[in-house]
């Protein structure tokens, strides 16, 4: 009775828990967070963590902090690296929601990355019950994103979505409202934005940090020969005369760095494609394939895999978004999904 009269004050969240980006949506009102997975913490003379800044406040720390302060990426990699840090960064998106809006023991789904361990996915729907949630629920994130990208999910028929993200890429063919088969590879932004480093490294003698690859990566990346070459100066420090310079990198540069992790993603998008039951695959070879996370924004990436796997490959339409219009559409839907949603 209690938890009913609770239900009826609450308005239920949606979280992605990304690696790289935590979004959460309000049922009935959208996404009202849409931030960096990273927080800032001060260490104090008694090596104590303090939190300082959360989100995008703390991403502009990355890479500029002094010895007392860390950024940190809690989730990097699609693994939790840090659960208390996890936990903090969890409850203050949740609080800061609570803030906005006074909230009463909210239901949560949250989709965390699929290859997450029993004891992270214990750590995470903990922290959120720690945070006010009267129930929580997990999704799966080749789910999310694939009700996110408005694929058919409910039906009889095979869906394959590819989602990359920062720290995996989720493979997943979903067929009645469930994952047939599926797979997450720990290379997605993070392990380009690593490649990216180390080419600018070896071709130019120029180190840069992890931002400037990403920026690299948005601005000039491509998977493909583009007819226009696009081009960017950086700046980083001269390896062996330890000096600051600029050089110009080219999309041509960036197609050589960054070919071996989405040749690694294609493979594996083969791999499912042969592990593919046939009913299902003659499905997929008519709807195609559909990508999301922000790894799909990468140029000419579509066209990459399409002209690889000879079937039509499609961007989403918010690929940034959909995992967390996906959860938050399972939301709309809470009594379906909590059958189907795992409990652990
Ligand atoms: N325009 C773009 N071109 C290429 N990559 C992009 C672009 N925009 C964002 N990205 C990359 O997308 C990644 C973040 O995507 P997303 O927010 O889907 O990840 P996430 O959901 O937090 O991670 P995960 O799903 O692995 O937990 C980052 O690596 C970022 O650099
Ligand atoms: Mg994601």
């Amino acid at each position: 009775m209690l938890k009913r009269i609770k239900g009826i004050f609450s308005s239920d969240l949606a979280i992605d828990l990304g690696t790289a980006n935590i979004l959460v949506l309000v049922k009935g009102e959208g996404i009202v967070i849409n931030e960096p997975s990273v927080v800032a913490v001060q260490i104090d003379k008694f090596g104590q963590e303090h939190v300082l800044a959360v989100g995008s406040e703390a991403k502009k720390m990355i890479g500029k902090t002094h010895r007392n302060i860390k950024a940190i990426r809690p989730m990097r990699d699609g693994v939790i690296a840090d659960f208390h840090i996890t936990e903090l960064m969890i409850k203050h998106f949740i609080q800061k929601v609570h803030k906005r809006k006074k909230f009463y023991s909210p239901r949560i789904i949250i989709c965390v990355p699929y290859g997450l361990t029993q004891v992270e996915r214990k750590a995470v729907r903990e922290s959120a019950q720690n945070a006010g949630a009267r129930y929580v629920y997990l999704i799966e994130e080749p789910m999310a994103a694939a009700i996110g990208a408005d694929l058919p999910v409910h039906d009889p028929r095979g869906s394959l979505v590819v989602d990359i993200g920062g720290g995996t890429t989720e493979i997943g063919v979903i067929s009645l409202s469930g994952l047939v088969i599926s797979t997450s590879l720990r290379t997605a932004g993070d392990k380009i934005d690593g490649q990216i480093v180390d080419y600018i490294n070896k071709k130019f003698n120029l180190l840069i940090g992890d931002r400037v690859a990403e920026e690299l990566k948005i601005n000039i990346g491509t998977a493909i020969d583009l007819k226009e070459e696009l081009k960017m100066i950086i700046k980083g420090r001269d390896k062996v005369e330890g000096s600051l310079k600029s050089i110009e990198v080219s999309s041509k540069d960036m197609k050589i760095a960054m070919q071996d992790p989405l040749e690694e993603i294609l493979e594996a998008l083969k791999l499912i494609l042969e592990q593919t039951p046939p009913d299902l695959a003659g499905d997929i070879v008519e709807n195609g394939v559909v990508l999301t996370g922000g790894g799909a924004l990468i140029r000419g990436l579509d066209k990459y895999l399409s002209d690889a796997i000879k079937l039509p490959v499609y961007v989403a339409e918010n690929p940034l978004l959909a995992v967390a219009l996906g959860t938050g559409k399972a939301l709309d839907d809470i009594d379906m999904w909590q059958q189907l949603a795992y409990e652990d």
